[in-house]
């Protein structure tokens, strides 16, 4: 879940690979380092901390001057986050440096054997044990780097992307992906090298997407030759235009990018449903799905497999896919999916749902439902990501980059996919009334505007934070559609305030949770109009008479619950289906407006990162 950058051109390598660790830092901020080569000196500045600690340790330590660099910003995963363990890690000669994003499995053995070989490891990184396995590999066979590098990764098991330099031969940087992202920016003469696109947009938009089990020797002056690791295969670079602009990936004025991507919402929703939904003709276009209506008309039932945020997005899928179409839905853990041996038939669907598309655990489980003869559906917003890549079929959300590492955005514009994927096969399965049918289709053209009327909640969210903002817990709760809203409003919560936070069932809260209601204990109740209303005010009234602290989200107009509730926010009228879409809204600005109030990094929390691609 780190990002690695590189560059090799004619330019000056440190601010690109500065900036480009900037942009790459929601990926990874445990610690940050990079490598410098002007011609002569291969000079290495690294430090625990974000990549701000690094500029201004590297204008201490180092010349900053060079036309090759690469860099790192870091997610630990094997060695605690400190200055040793940073990378760009050198090989014990002092010649070849590596950065890299991913696990190796079995660096333990192949540790154990470089040292009966004499080798010593500073660190306790599998990253430093990879560079002299290259490094022994290109001594003993007396290989050039490419080929060491090769023969090297296929000693190692695990995920990776890796840049690896040698000095002694500083016209070239090596790169290599498993699992892990890797894109190349394709310039005049020059290359640029990175985790995503984001570090080299504003320099090309010419970039190649690495597939996995690749590599590429990146010189200057020489055509870019991609080899397929396990057997030297030459593959036919693809070179793609990339959609995004610089702007995109900026704040755009906003104090945060989580609060700029809340407000982008209803463009992006927009965006999403933009030559899908036609809802004067009734009409809904997706290719992915009318290239296989056959396969999901003729389906027993559809697997959905996610994590986290795009987990509770599949849990609204299966509300509104039932209701809608009648095919039985299963919503999984990706994790417990793929380690359960699950029963999958070549007449099940699964639909993988990931914002990056680059989750180890999805990916894995995509991988296990084709192994077994599923036909696999991606739901994702990183074109050209590995899911992406991986399904059968997709469709991609239209958020644009989701930087802030607590989805928002990314959450809606799946649930518009996939709600627009349950109404074309509601039409084609004859399962909703032709007036039904068209309702939806209306009010989901509707959402956008509504979505900004919610967002004019904002104030009320944020005078609301600011009395419940040193809660040590709170409690989420919703019904039907608006049950996995009260799991994401709790996540959301918990990812950027480290408020214990936890959703429930509104009916599940007197078989246990009740328990934990007192004065001090902060419950937000979304209550809308639409749906199981009467029920809801009745689990209110519960909540009530043991002093508990109720926040409401409630539809505008509403009396009822305006009674019973210490605090209510009103959202505009939409259909209990389409609710999710503007419930979750007040939710996403009320752990904002917690987090900002104590002081917390709302765009990089502790512990997290914005992609999780080891397991
Ligand atoms: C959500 O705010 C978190 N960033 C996290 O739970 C995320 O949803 C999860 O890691 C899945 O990521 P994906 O959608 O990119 O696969």
């Amino acid at each position: 879940m780190c990002g690695i950058v590189g560059y090799i051109g004619h330019r000056e390598a440190y601010p690109i690979v500065i900036k480009g660790l900037k942009r790459l830092e929601y990926r990874g901020y445990d610690s940050a380092g990079l490598m410098l080569y002007d011609g002569e000196n291969l000079k290495i500045s690294k430090t625990k901390g974000k990549v701000s600690d690094l500029e201004e340790k590297s204008n201490l330590d180092i010349t900053i001057n060079g036309t090759i660099g690469i860099g790192h910003t870091r997610w630990a995963t094997h060695g605690v986050p400190n200055d040793v363990n940073s990378h760009p890690h050198v090989s014990n000669s002092g010649d070849l440096c590596i950065v890299h994003n991913g696990i190796i499995e079995n660096y333990e053995p192949i540790k154990k054997e470089l040292i009966k070989r004499g080798y010593v490891f500073s660190s306790d990184t599998d990253t430093e044990v990879l560079v002299n396995l290259i490094e022994e590999v290109q001594k003993k066979e007396n290989l050039k780097l490419g080929k060491a590098v090769q023969v090297a990764l296929n000693q190692v098991v695990g995920a990776y992307a890796i840049c690896v330099f040698d000095k002694k031969k500083p016209d070239e940087i090596v790169v290599a992906r498993l699992g892990s992202p890797l894109a190349i920016g394709v310039g005049e003469n020059e290359f640029f090298i990175a985790s995503d696109a984001t570090p080299f947009i504003e320099y090309t938009s010419n970039a190649i997407y690495l597939e996995d089990e690749e590599m590429a020797i990146v010189r200057l002056a020489k055509p870019l030759k991609i080899r397929r690791i396990k057997d030297d295969q030459l593959v036919d670079p693809y070179i793609q235009e990339l959609q995004m602009n610089l702007e995109q990936i900026e704040k755009g004025g906003y104090d945060h990018f989580m609060l700029k991507e809340i407000y982008e919402q209803p463009n992006v929703i927009k965006d999403t449903y933009r030559g899908r939904l036609h809802a004067n003709t009734g009409l809904i276009q997706m290719s992915g799905i009318e290239d296989n209506l056959d396969k999901f008309l003729n389906a027993d039932r559809i697997l959905i497999i996610a994590c986290g945020t795009s987990w509770h997005a599949g849990l609204v899928a299966e509300y509104v896919i039932e209701e809608f179409t009648r095919i039985p839905v299963e919503v999984e853990y990706a994790s417990e999916f793929r380690y359960r041996n699950p029963i999958i038939t070549s007449k099940d669907i699964v639909i993988a749902i990931s914002q990056s598309g680059e989750t180890a655990d999805t990916l894995a489980a995509i991988k296990l439902a084709k192994e077994k003869g599923a036909f696999v559906f991606g739901v994702c917003n990183v074109v050209g990501s590995s899911i992406s890549r991986e399904t059968h079929a997709g469709a991609y959300t239209h958020a644009g980059p989701e930087i802030g590492v607590a989805s928002t955005k990314a959450f809606t514009t799946q649930i518009t996919v996939l709600t627009m994927m349950a109404l074309r096969l509601a039409k084609a399965k004859g399962t909703l009334s032709t007036s039904d049918y068209f309702r939806y289709l209306q009010e989901l053209e509707l959402i956008p505007e509504k979505v900004t009327e919610t967002l004019e909640t904002n104030d009320i969210a944020k005078k609301i934070a600011s009395i419940y903002k040193d809660a040590s817990n709170c409690l989420y709760l919703g019904r039907g559609y608006n049950f996995p809203v009260a799991l994401e409003g709790a996540l959301k919560l918990k990812e950027i305030s480290y408020i214990h936070a936890e959703g429930y069932p509104a009916a599940e809260m007197k078989h246990g949770p009740i328990a934990l209601i007192d004065e001090k204990m902060p419950v937000i109740v979304i209550a809308p109009k639409q749906g199981h209303y009467d029920k809801v005010v009745s689990n209110i009234q519960e909540i009530k008479s043991r002093s508990g602290k109720i926040i409401a989200i409630v539809t505008k107009g509403d009396s009822q619950v305006k009674e019973l509730a210490d605090h209510v926010i009103e959202i505009p009228e939409t259909s209990d289906a389409l609710s999710p879409l503007l419930t979750t809204i007040p939710l996403q600005l009320l752990s904002y407006h917690i987090a900002v109030l104590r002081g917390c990094n709302v765009d990089q929390p502790r512990n997290l990162a914005k992609s999780v691609t080891v397991e």
